[in-house]
């Protein structure tokens, strides 16, 4: 059977316009920028980045702080639109990329719950179905009517992995989120990856523990200052990327 990409990166570079500025007021910004004195500097956060991905894969992101994942990770979810070149998905996306993005800090857990159901894309009904097994898997039971403000950010990370992983999405993107878990809760997390990936989810994964790119990922991406400096088979890449 002929393997068919699921994402299809090509050529895509995205600028960010930086303003090395300082204003003293927001009316000192407005008056220079309409005489347009404002200056940026042009910043490119991803270059020139083309690779694909195949059904049922899982591919990790790896690379130092700031070399362009999240803003990868971001053009594939669709919440930024590359600055040149394509970037093509064909399915449903669960991103879980920045945490706790989905929520509104003011509302409680529960509240947040069906909120997010929404943003995925779930209706009420689907969402109570849902409801308890969201419940059980964040361990949060006794925290459902606190409003998430109060919440720790490995119980934000919990919720929001247990609400975006209530289905099957074709692709399941995960950033960094399980990093502030605790080590028993990463592993909880894994296993229900492990199982996605079996029912034929594509992964995208990013974290800076290696151990755990190396052991979920066939596949790598390693950026550098936001281009690509390897792509290709997770053991060979990583071995090179913790030598470099
Ligand atoms: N909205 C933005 N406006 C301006 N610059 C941005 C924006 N988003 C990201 N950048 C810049 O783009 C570069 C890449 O950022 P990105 O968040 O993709 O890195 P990363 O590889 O995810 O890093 P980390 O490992 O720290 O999470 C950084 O230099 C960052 O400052
Ligand atoms: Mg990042």
């Amino acid at each position: 059977m002929e393997k068919q990409a699921i994402i299809k990166v090509e050529d895509v570079s995205m600028k960010f316009n930086l303003s090395s500025e300082k204003f003293d007021s927001f009316k000192e910004y407005v008056i220079k920028r309409l005489k347009k004195q404002v200056k940026f500097d042009e910043f490119w956060a991803l270059k020139n980045v083309s690779f694909e991905v195949y059904k049922g894969e899982s591919l990790g992101l790896i690379g130092l702080n700031g070399s362009g994942k999240s803003t990868m990770l971001k053009t594939i979810a669709g919440v930024l639109k590359p600055t040149t070149g394509k970037v093509e998905v064909c399915g449903t996306v669960a991103p879980l990329i920045e945490l706790g993005a989905g929520f509104d800090m003011d509302l409680t857990a529960r509240e947040n719950i069906f909120l997010n159901g929404a943003l995925l894309g779930y209706g009420r009904e689907e969402m109570e179905k849902h409801y308890d097994n969201i419940v059980e898997f964040s361990e949060l039971q006794n925290f459902m009517d606190v409003p998430v403000k109060n919440f720790s950010s490995g119980m934000v990370s919990r919720l929001a992995f247990a609400i975006a992983t209530i289905g099957t999405p074709d692709i399941l993107i995960v950033d960094e989120v399980l990093s502030v878990g605790d080590f028993r809760f990463q592993q909880k997390c894994e296993e229900r990856i492990r199982k996605m990936m079996e029912h034929g989810t594509t992964i995208l994964f990013v974290s800076h523990s290696i151990a755990q790119v190396e052991s979920l990922c066939e596949k790598i991406v390693w950026l550098e200052h936001g281009h690509v400096k390897r792509f290709g088979d997770a053991d060979e890449i990583c071995k090179e990327y913790s030598q470099s």
